[in-house]
């Protein structure tokens, strides 16, 4: 009886879906939009989830599942599942601890961990407590390509000398998207929240004047030659995240990059762009066993994990859903977050007859 007259709490979010609508109950407007919204009119966002809820699973029975597991490897690193949390800015906006919360979360669970450039903790807090837990999974440094290359060189030596295992080079924001729920409120960080990264850097120089947008910013994205440059810098490999085309993925082969991230960037850069899971097969097919694939967009359930390693890939990201588990339950609510994932995971491949990641191919989507 008393149970009745007590407002009941919110009820322990069962999926990745009720950590976001969790998450967008407490976030003020602009924070929502930072953290949710899309470029344009938000087609690919959506497309993205729709693209893998649209695949269907062929399963298969009766199969033997004894000593079932999720273990793989990503580019020759054993890995206790194929989840990776993605390179999300300033993720102390979802949480005080912000990304020191997300990557001791993803230790926790063995997941990858992929810490952005604009991080809102320095790089070498992060590495500390990832390194210190033996069972942690992989630790990559995002690199936002800087205008000078003395810039990039300085965050790369950091990055290695603080034990990052991997460098992400995103390659499809030369420029930011039409973020239209941002303009409509705009965010403005609070005392103490910044992208601490860049801070330290010396400002840029003065960039050259130009009075139309393509003859600005674009001018110092990176080409080619800058990919070819870090490779030669680098103790670490080169992860290119952000390819959608195939002839860039056979380029990105021949320019000995480590491997491919599959992303339109979860739909926050150009609308109308193809949803991950169009891209995925063709850029697998381009590269063959050239180069390991990880994908994201919209990558919500289990079941999307199986159906995008079906589909090529070796392992997932997840991004959106780390700001949302961050912001209902800090470094706990992300453990549990990747934990609801792997754990669908399972499930989807007992129940289509998987064994392992390795058996999860076009067949289970009936082709
Ligand atoms: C709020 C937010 C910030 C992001 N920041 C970065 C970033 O700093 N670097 C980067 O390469 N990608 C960034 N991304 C893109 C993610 O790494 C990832 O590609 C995308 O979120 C995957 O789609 P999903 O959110 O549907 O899982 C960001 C995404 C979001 C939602």
């Amino acid at each position: 009886m008393t149970e009745m007259l007590v407002r009941s709490p919110a009820p322990l979010p069962a999926t990745l879906g009720d950590y976001a609508e969790q998450a967008a109950e407490r976030w003020s407007p602009s924070v929502h939009a930072f953290f949710d919204g899309g470029a344009g009119d938000e087609h690919t966002l959506r497309a993205n989830h729709e693209a893998w809820q649209r695949l269907a699973l062929w399963p298969r029975v009766l199969g033997d599942l004894r000593g079932g597991n999720t273990a793989t490897r990503i580019a020759g690193r054993p890995v206790a599942h194929p989840i990776f949390l993605a390179p999300v800015a300033l993720q102390r906006l979802a949480h005080p601890e912000g990304e020191l919360a997300s990557a001791l979360a993803a230790a926790a669970q063995s997941a990858g961990y992929i810490l952005s450039t604009q991080s809102s903790v320095p790089m070498e807090t992060v590495a500390r407590a990832v390194l210190g837990d033996p069972g942690h999974g992989p630790l990559w440094f995002q690199l936002y390509w800087q205008p000078e290359r003395a810039h990039n060189l300085a965050l790369l030596r950091r990055a290695e000398t603080a034990g990052f295992e991997a460098l992400v080079l995103t390659v499809d924001a030369p420029v930011q998207g039409a973020r239209d729920a941002e303009r409509r409120h705009p965010l403005r960080l609070p005392a103490g929240v910044s992208a601490v990264h860049l801070a330290d850097l010396p400002p840029p120089g003065t960039p050259p004047p130009a009075d139309t947008y393509c003859a600005g910013l674009p001018a110092q994205a990176p080409g080619w030659d800058d990919v070819a440059w870090l490779r030669a810098e680098s103790r670490l490999p080169i992860w290119l995240k952000g390819v959608l085309h195939p002839a860039d993925a056979r380029q990105a082969a021949q320019a000995g990059v480590a491997g491919l991230i599959v992303s339109n960037h979860g739909g926050r850069t150009l609308d109308t762009v193809p949803p991950t899971a169009q891209a995925l097969p063709r850029i697998a097919e381009a590269v063959g066993d050239a180069l390991p694939l990880l994908v994201d967009g919209g990558i919500r359930r289990g079941t999307d994990v199986l159906k995008a390693l079906a589909l090529g890939a070796h392992g997932v990201l997840v991004g959106r859903p780390v700001a949302h588990a961050l912001a209902v339950a800090g470094a706990p609510g992300v453990a549990h977050m990747i934990r609801l994932l792997r754990d669908e995971l399972e499930m989807a491949m007992a129940l289509t007859g998987c064994r392992g990641v390795q058996e999860a191919t076009p067949a289970l989507l009936g082709y």
